[in-house]
C-alpha cells in the first residue's frame, strides 16, 4: 500500500444475508481480519440496506445480524481491534442520507449500474420504490459520516464508493465555501505551529505545482496528526491543500479486496442464491460429504480419463488453499490420470475442514453466551454514534442547521 497514513480509518459492512459461507469469508471477511491490525477498523452490519430489497419479510433479520456478528468473530474480527455495530442503532447514518437527499441530483442515482441490475434481477421484487433508488445514498452517507480514509469493498461495490466520493465533493462544494477561507487557511496555519505549517506549506507547493499525490497524503496525515486543530480547521486545511474551500466530508477511498475465484459446489460461483455454498461454521462432516459430491472436470469420467485442471472448480478452490507443491501435484495427476478426484480432494477437504474448524472453534464461546455478542456490539454502537456524532455537528453547522 502506497504510503499508508498512521491510523487512517477503515469503514466497511456487510448486509445481514443469513449464514456466511466461503465465498463470503474470501471475499470480504478474512480481508476485514489482516485490515483489522492495520487501520483503525470499523464494520457494520447494514440492516437498513437489507430492508430495500428484503422489506416485505423481517422476520429473519435479527437474528441473521446475531449470526452475521458471530461468523465474524469466528473469522478472527477481534472486538478490541474493530469497532463492531448495527446501523440502524446509530440513527445519525439516517440524518446524514436525509441531508445528502438534498443535494443529490435524480440521474446519479438512476444511472449507478446496480439500479437497473437489481431491479431485473430481482423481478419477483418490487423495487420500484423510493428506499432501492436511495441505495446508494445511504451508502454513501454510512461511509461519509465516518470519514474513513478507506473503504474495501469488491468490484460489486465500487460504482457505490464512486457515488460517494461525488456526493462529498458536492457538499464540500456548495457548503465548504467561506467568504474568507484563504485568511482563516493561513490562521489555521500558525495554530499548526512553527516547523508544521512549513512541511504543510511544502507538500502543498509539491502538490498545486506539480500534482504529486504522495504530498497530499503527507500533507493529510500530518493534519490528521495533529492535536492543536479544532475540527474547523483542520478542514479548512484540508481544503486548502486542493485549493477548493472547507473539506468537511472527505472523499474516501476503494480499497479494491483481491477476491479470487470462489467455486461453489455445482462449479458456479458460490451463492446463496444458487444453493452451492459450504458454510463457514457448517459440521466438518458435512463439508467433507458436500465436497466428495462436488463437480470435477466433466470430460473425467472415469477414473483412466486425463483431466483438465483449468476445467475444474475443484482446483480453483486448491489455489486458494493448497500451497504450491499440492498444486502441481494434483495437476499433474489429473491431466495424466495418476490420480483420482476422490484422491485429489483429499487434501483440500482436510485444508477446508481445519479452516472451518478454527472458525467453529472461536465462534463457540460466543454461540454460548449471547449477551457477550450483543454487549459487544452495544459498545460499537456507542464508539461508532460518539464518531457519527461528531460529524453530524460538523455538518449541521455547514448547512445552517445549528439553532444555538
Ligand atoms: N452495499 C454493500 C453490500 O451489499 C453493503 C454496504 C452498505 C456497505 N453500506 C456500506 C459497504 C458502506 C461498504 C460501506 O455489500
Ligand atoms: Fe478436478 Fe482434481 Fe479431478 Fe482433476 S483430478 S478433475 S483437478 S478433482
Amino acid at each position: 500500500m502506497v504510503n499508508t497514513p498512521p491510523n487512517a480509518r477503515v469503514l466497511s459492512g456487510m448486509r445481514p444475508t443469513g449464514a456466511l459461507h466461503l465465498g463470503n469469508y474470501h471475499g470480504a471477511l478474512k480481508n476485514w481480519v489482516e485490515l483489522q491490525y492495520q487501520y483503525e477498523c470499523f464494520f457494520f452490519i447494514a440492516d437498513w440496506h437489507a430492508l430495500t430489497t428484503g422489506y416485505e419479510d423481517t422476520k429473519d433479520l435479527e437474528e441473521n445480524t446475531w449470526q452475521m456478528v458471530i461468523d465474524w468473530l469466528g473469522a478472527g474480527l477481534n472486538p478490541s481491534a474493530s469497532t463492531m455495530f448495527i446501523q440502524s442503532r446509530v440513527p445519525e447514518h439516517a440524518e446524514l442520507h436525509l441531508l445528502l437527499s438534498m443535494i443529490t441530483p435524480l440521474g446519479w442515482l438512476e444511472r449507478v449500474p446496480t439500479f437497473k441490475d437489481q431491479q431485473e434481477q430481482l423481478k419477483e421484487k418490487d423495487l420500484a420504490t423510493y428506499g432501492f433508488l436511495g441505495y446508494p445514498l445511504l451508502q454513501s452517507a454510512d461511509i461519509l459520516i465516518y470519514r474513513p480514509r478507506y473503504v474495501p469493498v469488491g468490484e460489486d461495490q465500487v460504482a457505490h464508493v464512486e457515488i460517494t466520493r461525488e456526493v462529498a465533493r458536492r457538499f464540500n462544494h456548495i457548503y465548504g465555501r467561506e467568504s474568507d477561507f484563504a485568511e482563516k487557511a493561513e490562521k489555521a496555519l500558525k495554530r499548526l505551529g512553527g516547523k508544521n505549517a512549513e512541511a504543510y506549506r511544502e507538500f502543498r507547493r509539491a502538490y498545486q505545482e506539480s500534482g504529486d499525490e504522495s504530498a497530499l497524503e503527507k500533507a493529510a496525515a500530518l493534519l490528521d496528526g495533529n492535536g492543536r486543530l479544532t475540527l474547523a480547521d483542520r478542514e479548512r486545511l484540508q481544503g486548502y491543500l486542493e485549493g477548493t474551500g472547507r473539506m468537511i466530508l472527505p472523499e474516501p477511498d476503494v480499497l479494491l479486496t483481491q477476491t479470487p475465484k470462489v467455486p461453489g459446489l455445482d462449479g458456479r460461483k458460490m451463492s446463496k442464491s444458487y444453493g452451492n455454498t459450504i458454510g463457514l461454521r457448517e459440521e466438518p462432516d458435512q463439508v467433507a460429504k458436500k465436497l466428495k459430491a462436488m463437480q470435477t472436470d466433466p470430460a473425467r469420467v472415469r477414473r483412466t480419463d486425463p483431466g483438465d485442471p483449468a476445467k475444474c472448480p475443484v482446483f480453483d478452490l486448491h489455489r486458494i488453499y493448497s500451497g504450491s507443491d499440492t498444486q502441481a501435484w494434483a495437476a499433474e495427476g489429473c491431466r495424466t490420470a495418476g490420480i483420482g478426484c476422490i484422491e485429489c480432494k483429499k487434501p483440500l477437504i482436510d485444508a477446508v475442514v481445519v479452516e472451518i474448524e478454527g472458525v467453529r472453534a472461536r465462534a463457540r464461546e460466543y454461540e454460548e453466551n449471547r449477551d457477550a455478542v450483543v454487549s459487544l456490539v452495544n459498545e460499537g454502537c456507542e464508539k461508532a454514534r460518539e464518531a457519527a456524532r461528531e460529524t453530524m455537528q460538523d455538518v449541521r453547522s455547514a448547512m445552517g442547521l445549528e439553532y444555538r
